[in-house]
């Protein structure tokens, strides 16, 4: 039989790249995409898969990736999971270019590639888009007000989506994780290793990558009929966004 094959965004870190290695395991033909070549390619040389770099917030680099992937055969499933999150500004306070980064990466960037796969996705009979969110796309909460605005972009556009493909034979997946820790996300969003060790300071045990990897293969290798619409995982730590337990004198 011949293996189905899957693109997957925002591939050269965290949960991007925990789910390429999953679903190599899992007999995929996987194409890893994202800017950094050199993770990439170690990615590639660890599990097989091609890669592919391109950035989400371009239309034209977004067409070539696509364009390269078809020239490799029929795609069935693309994980849109590149995103980022740009500081924890109030409203008030924030920068435009953050929310307009955001903005382009959370939201523009899913739109960019489902309109360059689709019709793929389509013709394969067993298609599916598998959006990953946030916990922050179905809440809201102060600080980082962008983060949250984008990420309920991305829950609008698997909603809508999954609409308009009724009758299609394309899932519509959203996966809408809580506090994860992987390796470069809090890094990134608040610009130090100390600032983030912060966000998970005595909390058992944050989700990982590889939950969120393993959640994106279970909603995959379902029978295609059974489309999971949105699943809300966080740590059992994280009863709500504003309630964490810590251990105490952290
Ligand atoms: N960590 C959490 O607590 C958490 C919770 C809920 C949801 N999420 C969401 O889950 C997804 C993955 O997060 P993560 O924790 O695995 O973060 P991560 O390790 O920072 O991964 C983000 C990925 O997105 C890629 N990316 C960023 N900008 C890009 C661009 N312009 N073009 C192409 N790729 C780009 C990055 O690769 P390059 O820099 O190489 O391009 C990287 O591979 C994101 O959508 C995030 O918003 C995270």
């Amino acid at each position: 039989m011949t293996a189905l094959r899957a693109v997957v965004t925002g591939a050269s870190s965290g949960m991007g790249a925990a789910t390429v290695r999953r679903l190599c395991e899992e007999g995929w033909d996987v194409v890893a995409v994202a800017r950094r070549e050199e993770e990439l390619a170690a990615l590639a040389g660890e599990t097989g898969c091609e890669y592919v770099v391109a950035d989400m917030t371009s239309d034209a680099s977004v067409a070539a990736m696509a364009e390269r992937v078809l020239a490799g055969g029929p795609v069935n499933s693309l994980v849109a999971n590149a995103g980022a999150a740009y500081g924890q500004d109030e409203v008030a306070s924030s920068d435009v270019e953050d929310w307009a980064g955001m903005f382009d990466l959370n939201v523009l960037g899913v739109v960019r590639c489902v309109k360059a796969l689709l019709p793929a996705l389509e013709a394969s009979g067993r298609g599916d888009i598998v959006v990953m969110s946030s916990t922050a796309g179905h809440i809201v909460y102060e600080g980082g007000g962008g983060y949250v605005a984008s990420k309920h972009g991305a829950h609008t556009v698997a909603a809508t989506l999954r609409l308009e493909l009724a009758g299609k034979p394309v899932r519509v997946i959203e996966i809408a994780p809580g506090m994860v820790a992987t390796e470069e996300f809090s890094r990134k969003r608040l610009g130090s290793q100390e600032a983030a060790d912060k966000v998970y300071a005595g909390v058992e045990k944050p989700l990982t990558a590889e939950d969120c990897a393993d959640a994106v293969v279970w909603t995959l290798t379902r029978p295609h009929h059974f489309n999971v619409d949105l699943m809300v995982i966080r740590p059992i730590a994280q009863a709500a966004q504003h309630k964490v337990a810590r251990n105490q004198g952290l």
